[in-house]
């Protein structure tokens, strides 16, 4: 069975992209499966793969393609792009089917990849419902700035909101707060990181991700973090660390159920 994995907050620029494409990298260099999903109208992974296609999220929703035919980023690692602004026509079809929360859990079933990934819109619309409802888990990324807090409190109350208003029918679970840019050099920074793990001890991982000019370098060399000059970075060495953080605490979670 597959891992679906939503990188998502209601807050734009978190780092959601990054962390979803150095995740699906780095789970494609462990030779697992990884497709990933980028169901953002600003179609980000698209422009760091420099790589899109017919067969999109949006043309997938809207019925136009009959057979997934994904991208291939490497053996392992396969894309499927937004579609960009048809997106917004795939949201409101969505909204005005009688089928509008499973529609995606429906259209995505065949998938057989060992880890399914989607890198988030910054918003709450009926696609990110549509993910929730079909995802096993949550990650929040969140920016150590002044307003990074309450980004993440938002999504919590968001998505916990949706659950409870389901009824049982939506099951997915925060697996982590994950800190993706934080600065040393500010106090902000450090009382941001506190605050986090005050409020929700059990769900920070350990590993944060510093500020550093390598994360930001490798998506305009249409990189990710592990092949930007042959992985040696330091943002490397952190992403590599978060990664497999979040891969054990995967591993963890399946063996309690
Ligand atoms: N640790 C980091 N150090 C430096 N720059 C970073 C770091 N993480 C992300 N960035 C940069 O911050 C910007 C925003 O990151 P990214 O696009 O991944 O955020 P996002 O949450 O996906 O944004 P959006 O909400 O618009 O989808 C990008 O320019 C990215 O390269
Ligand atoms: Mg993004």
């Amino acid at each position: 069975m597959s891992v679906k994995l939503a990188i998502m907050t209601m807050k734009g620029g978190q780092a959601k992209t990054a962390l979803a494409v150095n995740l699906a990298d780095r789970i494609s260099k462990a030779q697992r499966d990884v497709l990933l999903v980028d169901s953002d109208v600003q179609a980000n992974v698209t422009t760091v793969f420099q790589r899109d296609h017919v067969c999109n999220l949006a043309n997938v929703i809207l019925g136009r393609v009959k057979e997934f035919e994904f991208i291939k980023i490497n053996d392992h690692f396969s894309f499927l792009p937004s579609g960009g602004k048809d997106l917004v026509e795939a949201s409101r079809y969505i909204s005005n089917s009688r089928f509008r929360e499973t529609i995606l859990s429906n259209l995505l079933e065949p998938l057989e990849n060992s880890f399914i990934i989607f890198d988030c819109a910054p918003s709450w619309n009926e696609i990110n419902e549509n993910i929730l409802m079909y995802a096993d888990y949550v990650i929040i990324p969140v920016v150590t700035d002044y307003l990074g807090f309450s980004g993440c409190d938002q999504a919590m109350s968001y998505i916990e909101e949706l659950k409870e208003e389901s009824r049982g029918r939506c099951n997915v679970e925060i697996l982590g707060i994950a800190v993706t840019r934080f600065n040393n050099r500010t106090n902000i920074s450090k009382t941001v990181v506190n605050g986090l793990k005050e409020r929700w001890p059990d769900l920070m991982f350990q590993n944060v991700v510093d500020e550093s000019v390598s994360i930001q370098e490798a998506p305009a060399y249409h990189k990710s973090i592990f092949d930007y000059k042959g992985g040696k970075t330091k943002g490397a060495l952190m992403y590599d660390a978060l990664c497999k953080e979040i891969l054990m605490r995967v591993a963890e979670k399946r063996k309690e159920t």
